[in-house]
């Protein structure tokens, strides 16, 4: 087996189990920016946490769930039309809201790096770093990921899940 092929059969076993699970698969109905589903999203952010991490040999099991994670928030956000204050919109409240929902439906799988990764993926936005190197790696890969769609100045707002009306 060719090393590329080892790397991608470790890596799906990792997530296999929480992505083939109905809570997860609901994600692709949840729009994350424009076509882009919250399910494709945090593949990419999973696959980019895992890849850098085990470059830097760290810990990439933990880096591919927190990864997978870090936006399993509980309702779809771009369609509520409710109007937040400033600090209660979504880019302010989801990572705190992803990780009390990965406890309720993934607990088996969490530990306290990936919680943490969760928790504070959304520095700078959020002004808490993450703790865990791992943290800092799910944190910049999410960064990175996003960049990848962000074609327009007026998409960075929504970008960092926050609503000008
Ligand atoms: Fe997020
Ligand atoms: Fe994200």
């Amino acid at each position: 087996m060719k090393r590329k092929e080892k790397k991608d059969l470790e890596y799906n076993l990792i997530i296999k189990d929480i992505i083939n699970s109905e809570e997860f698969q609901k994600r692709k109905n949840f729009s994350h920016h424009g076509k882009i589903s919250v399910y494709d999203h945090s593949l990419s952010v999973s696959k980019k946490a895992y890849k850098i991490a085990k470059f830097f040999k760290l810990d990439y099991k933990s880096a591919a769930i927190a990864g997978l994670l870090h936006d399993f928030y509980e309702k779809p956000w771009q369609d509520d039309k409710t109007k937040y204050p400033f600090f209660k919109q979504h880019g302010f409240t989801h990572a705190q809201n992803a990780l009390i929902n990965s406890q309720k439906y993934y607990h088996e799988y969490l530990n306290e790096t990936i919680e943490n990764a969760i928790l504070r993926h959304m520095f700078p936005l959020n002004i808490v770093p993450p703790k865990y190197k791992v943290g800092w790696i799910v944190t910049l890969s999410d960064k990175l990921v996003s960049m990848e769609v962000f074609k327009y100045p007026s998409m960075l707002l929504l970008l960092l899940g926050i609503k000008i009306r």
